[in-house]
This record gives C-alpha cells, structure tokens and sequence, in this order.
C-alpha cells in the first residue's frame, strides 16, 4: 500500500462492521432520522460542538445524503451512517444512531474525522466503538497515512472520546473555527498508521 488514501474520483462504495455498529452509506430514508435526531431539544447538544451548525429543514438532510451518495472523494470526503447493527442499542435493528465521516485533507493520505450521535446514544461506548472501526478500516483499507481529529477545546466529552481511541494532541489552533459569530479554538489530535503498527 502506498498510504496515498482512496482515489480522489472515488465514490463511497464503502461499509464495515464492528461487534454492535454497521457502518454503511446513507439512505435516503434514512434523512428523517438524522434530522429528526438534530432537531428539538438536542439540536443545541448536538450542534454546539460540531463545525457545522446543523440542516436547516429536512430538505437539508435530504440534500446531505445526496451528496454523500454521488460525491467524489476529493470533492466531499466519504461520510456513512452508524447503524444499530442487532438493534442492541435503540431496540430497533439497522437503525440510523448518527454519522461519522472522513474529509481529505492537502496532503494526500492524509484525513480528518468528524462524527456526531443522537443524543440518547451518548455514554454507552458507540462512538468509541465506531471511531475506532473507522481507524481500523481507514489505515487496512481506505489506505490512510494519518487521521486527524479537530475538536472544539471545550468539548471535553469529544476529547475523552478521540484520546480513548489512542489519537494524540498535536497542538492547539487559536481561533480555529468561527462557531456561532464568536471565534473558537480547536485542539488537534492526530494517529499516525505507524503508531499504530508500533502499539499492535
Ligand atoms: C462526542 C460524542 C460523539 C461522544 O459519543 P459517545 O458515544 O458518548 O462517546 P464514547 O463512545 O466515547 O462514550 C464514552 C462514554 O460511554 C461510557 N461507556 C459505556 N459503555 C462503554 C463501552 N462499552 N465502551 C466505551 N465506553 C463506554 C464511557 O464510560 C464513557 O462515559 P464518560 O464520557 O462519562 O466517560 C457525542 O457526545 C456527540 O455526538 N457530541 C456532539 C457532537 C460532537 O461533539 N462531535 C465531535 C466533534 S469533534
């Protein structure tokens, strides 16, 4: 493998599994879920540490998933749904819990991860699980070279997350993101498919 990451042109034709998650492309029945899980009382818990703000209305949604279908690589990176794969988790087997995806970065081989979960998924080791899926899956057979996480610094609950998973801090970029009209700062943590090697 050359660490170069997948064909730039490529579609997401991509799914794994993991011992509760199967984590596959989005649906587009699936929209309604997502939305419905980013909206209400949760949006804002949602919301609030992601980069992105959240889909103003179904249509949206609808239009995300599109993307996601039909996009290159190159143009908006590979993004999946995180399904109950045994309906363990929401009672409810295949069900949508949330989304993790993978964004290229400049240098090829090299990505960064964003994720989020429905709010009622929160504390029961999902997002560890599906995070580290996509670590594994990413460096075996996505053909990464480096995965990097960009988490706002006061989402203690997203660097718990990424720090368990085994990605290291890197730095800290001062005003990073502007969130909501006020400038953030992020912390960037990265893994390296070396490291990896290194600790397997
Ligand atoms: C960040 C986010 C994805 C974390 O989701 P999560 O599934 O709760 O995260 P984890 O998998 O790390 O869950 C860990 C918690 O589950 C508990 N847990 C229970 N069973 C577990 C298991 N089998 N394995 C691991 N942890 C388990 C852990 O003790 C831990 O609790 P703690 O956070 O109180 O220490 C979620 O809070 C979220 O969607 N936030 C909003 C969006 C966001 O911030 N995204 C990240 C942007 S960078």
């Amino acid at each position: 493998m050359s660490g170069r990451g997948p064909d730039p042109k490529s579609t997401n034709s991509y799914r794994f599994e993991s011992t509760r998650l199967l984590i596959d492309l989005p649906k587009p029945e699936d929209a309604r879920f997502l939305f419905e899980m980013m909206s209400g009382d949760d949006r804002e818990a949602i919301c609030g540490t992601l980069i992105w703000d959240g889909p103003a209305d179904l249509t949206e949604m609808e239009e995300w998933v599109d993307r996601c279908r039909s996009s290159s690589f190159a143009d908006f990176g590979f993004h999946w749904v995180i399904r109950d794969r045994l309906g363990e988790i929401s009672g409810d087997a295949g069900r949508p819990l949330g989304n993790i995806g993978t964004r290229p970065r400049e240098a090829p081989g090299r990505a960064d991860v964003g994720y989020w979960l429905g709010r009622s998924y929160w504390g029961q080791g999902v997002m560890s699980e599906a995070l580290g899926a996509l670590l594994d899956y990413g460096f075996d057979t996505l053909d990464y070279t480096k995965i990097e996480a960009d988490v706002f610094t006061h989402n203690t609950r997203g660097r718990r997350l990424v720090e368990r998973v085994g990605m290291r801090q890197e730095g800290t970029i001062r005003s990073a993101h502007l969130k909501y009209g006020e400038w953030v700062d992020a912390a960037l943590y990265g893994v390296l498919s070396d490291d990896r090697l290194a600790t397997n």
